[in-house]
């Protein structure tokens, strides 16, 4: 495994150059350019230099169009950590309302499809909140799911919940806690202490979707390594 650290002024020809010489190196099954990039940097055009084969974040426009039409595919790692958590907890989500706040490209858009595709975990009635969502409450009171990937603490709170929810916190926030040796705490975007008293399930910030995160990166390189998927 190998980290390439570039220096935050690098250029577009010059970060394009290594994302080829990754696609063309017959030693790497699998690589990720860590996001977000500066702003001098166009993330769509780096995305779509990556060889889709080798594309173990699943961010090139041909595994989110092969993941939209439930064809074999490296899955956004976030989103599919969700799914492997839901797979595993045994928690049904046929026929279940499922509220995702914030439509990202990594998390919100494409947990949204995975979950209202015909798939083992899926078949959901899916709703996709954001910034420009009028009654955010009308929606999150009458979920079975809610998926929280906004970015700002305390956006799910006990009263905007039904007893009995399952909540998935992908947001990570700092919050001042002069009490911690950094100065800060991490925690998600849900009410945690609130909101717990009526989940069935939620997951923690730190220690929950971060891992999953992590692990599903590994599973899709794992994957790369064997060619599962492009042969
Ligand atoms: N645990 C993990 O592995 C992991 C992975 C990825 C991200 N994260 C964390 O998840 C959080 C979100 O990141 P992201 O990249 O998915 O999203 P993002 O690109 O930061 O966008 C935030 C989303 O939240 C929406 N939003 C903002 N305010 C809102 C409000 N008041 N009500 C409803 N929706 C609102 C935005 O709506 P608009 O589209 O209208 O602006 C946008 O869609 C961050 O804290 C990030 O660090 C964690």
């Amino acid at each position: 495994m190998s980290c390439f650290r570039k220096d935050a002024g690098i250029s577009e020809e010059e970060l394009l150059a290594v994302v080829e010489k990754l696609n063309q190196d017959p030693d790497i099954d699998g690589f990720i350019v860590q996001l977000p990039l500066p702003d001098h940097l166009d993330e769509h055009k780096i995305t779509l230099a990556i060889d889709p084969s080798k594309d173990v974040d699943g961010f090139h426009p041909v595994n989110i169009g092969r993941m939209a039409l439930g064809l074999p595919c490296y899955l956004p790692a976030t989103p599919c950590g969700i799914v492997q958590m839901l797979s595993r907890y045994d928690i049904p989500t046929s026929g279940k309302e499922v509220v995702v706040i914030g439509r990202s490209n990594i998390v919100g858009t494409p947990i949204s499809i995975l979950l209202s595709r015909k798939d083992k975990v899926g078949n959901a009635t899916v709703t996709l909140c954001h910034s420009r969502t009028t009654d955010l409450l009308e929606h999150t009171r009458r979920a079975d799911i809610i998926i929280a990937s906004v970015g700002r603490p305390n956006t799910v709170t006990a009263d905007m919940v039904k007893e009995g929810v399952v909540i998935i916190d992908v947001g990570i926030n700092r919050v001042e806690d002069s009490e911690a040796a950094k100065g800060y705490r991490l925690v998600g975007d849900v009410d945690f202490e609130g909101v717990s008293a009526k989940a069935s399930y939620i997951t923690p910030v730190p220690g929950g979707v971060g891992q999953m995160t992590v692990v599903s990166l590994l599973m899709n390189t794992f994957s790369a390594s064997k060619r599962e998927i492009y042969g």
